[in-house]
């Protein structure tokens, strides 16, 4: 048996106040990672007026609401992410940041009442589904070893066929989805790193081991395992962010610290990079009679789309959005805890424009002026509902 669906365009307006409404108050009360606690009760709350969904909370501050169908069929997984970062807000809106230190930045207040709002929708329609609908509201995405893994590990894909997120993107204009198959973004990996050498009196430089000198010669050294080490088709990023040594214009210190990040998409290129710095460091350090410490940590896996299911969906927002608005996304270094899924069953991962320049919404993501185009917000609510009801709407 099938049940009439009205037109898609009717249902995403049907929700589109609220999804305005739950972000404002999502974005109002930001809370940083693994302290989602008002955020996932209000998230929980709100599945709870629609009726129809069995709701659990896997972990502390994560939600996770399940849909079944009428009908047999696969299980799809939706995924938002909720979690708020530690930034002071510039933005001067009525709906900015209550909480001092702590803004919305990334747009997961966006994600999270997208979410909400295809989840109200679906939970009408489960007459019509062949399958069932799993909505996760994530928390950590920000903060490794973040939220994904976890709902990882307590099961929260067991089942499930596929999944599918959604990350709105201000560097693309309103209108626009970008979407790719295969690497989209970086396995991000931090590094730290101690030069240890002998200080002493800055007059008298052969009576100690400047480590400075030493340093700096490790941070040039290690550009060369990018620019001669990698295969230039390879993308790599190797920057060291951080460099701290000394006390005074007068005492060479005793040590330096160099910490940064490397970013890459292949795995073997996560052992082959810190097996080059640790040669480059040692080399280095031992020419010039200091020691050191190095420590070198794997992030997030790098967010890989899967082909078919990445067809599957681009299909789907092409006959909704049309050629135009659909575009190839450009892969970027940045990282996503997405991938954790991905590592279980088949997933894809795509961007909905939510910039505009005529707006002035120009910031990009992470900056203290950041926001969103709300007209993004419906955009996304309407690619959620048109595959799940391409998928599992028979
Ligand atoms: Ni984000």
């Amino acid at each position: 048996m099938s049940v009439e669906v009205s037109p898609l365009e009717q249902l995403v307006n049907s929700v589109q106040d609220d999804v305005v409404r739950w972000r404002r108050h999502l974005h109002e009360h930001p809370e940083l990672s693994f302290e989602e606690e008002r955020t996932s009760q209000f998230v929980y709350d709100t599945l709870s007026s629609f009726g129809g969904l069995a709701l659990s909370r896997p972990t502390k501050t994560s939600v996770v609401a399940r849909l079944h169908g009428a009908h047999p069929g696969p299980v799809l997984a939706l995924r938002a992410d909720m979690d708020a970062l530690p930034i002071q807000e510039e933005n001067d809106f009525a709906f900015a940041s209550k909480h001092p230190g702590k803004m919305h930045a990334c747009g997961h207040d966006g994600h999270t009442a997208m979410l909400l709002g295809t989840a109200k929708i679906l939970s009408g329609l489960a007459d019509a589904l062949h399958g069932e609908v799993r909505f996760i509201f994530q928390h950590a995405e920000e903060l490794f070893p973040g939220g994904a893994q976890q709902l990882v590990d307590t099961g929260v894909m067991e089942g499930v066929d596929a999944v599918v997120g959604i990350h709105l993107w201000s560097p693309l204009e309103v209108g626009k989805i970008a979407i790719r198959s295969g690497p989209f973004m970086a396995a991000p990996d931090t590094f730290y790193i101690t030069i240890h050498g002998r200080g002493g009196h800055a007059a008298q430089p052969q009576a100690t081991v400047d480590p400075i000198v030493i340093a700096a010669q490790v941070v040039t050294n290690l550009q060369h395992i990018v620019s001669r080490n990698i295969d230039p088709l390879d993308p790599v990023v190797l920057s060291v962010t951080q460099f701290h040594a000394g006390t005074a214009h007068n005492i060479i210190p005793e040590t330096v610290e160099l910490n940064g990040t490397v970013r890459s998409f292949k795995p073997e290129l996560r052992t082959e990079v810190p097996r080059r710095m640790e040669q480059i460091i040692r080399g280095i350090t031992e020419a010039h009679g200091a020691t050191y410490t190095f420590r070198y940590e794997q992030g997030y896996r790098p967010v890989v789309n899967d082909d078919a299911l990445t067809e599957k969906v681009k299909r789907a927002l092409v006959d909704v959005f049309g050629e135009t608005a659909v575009v190839e996304g450009d892969p970027h270094m940045g990282g996503e805890d997405f991938s954790a899924y991905q590592s279980v069953v088949p997933g894809t991962f795509f961007n909905v424009g939510a910039g505009n320049v005529e707006k002035g919404i120009v910031y990009p993501h992470h900056h203290p002026k950041f926001t969103i185009d709300e007209d993004a917000l419906p955009i996304g609510v309407k690619s959620f509902v048109a595959f799940v009801l391409k998928a599992l709407g028979e």
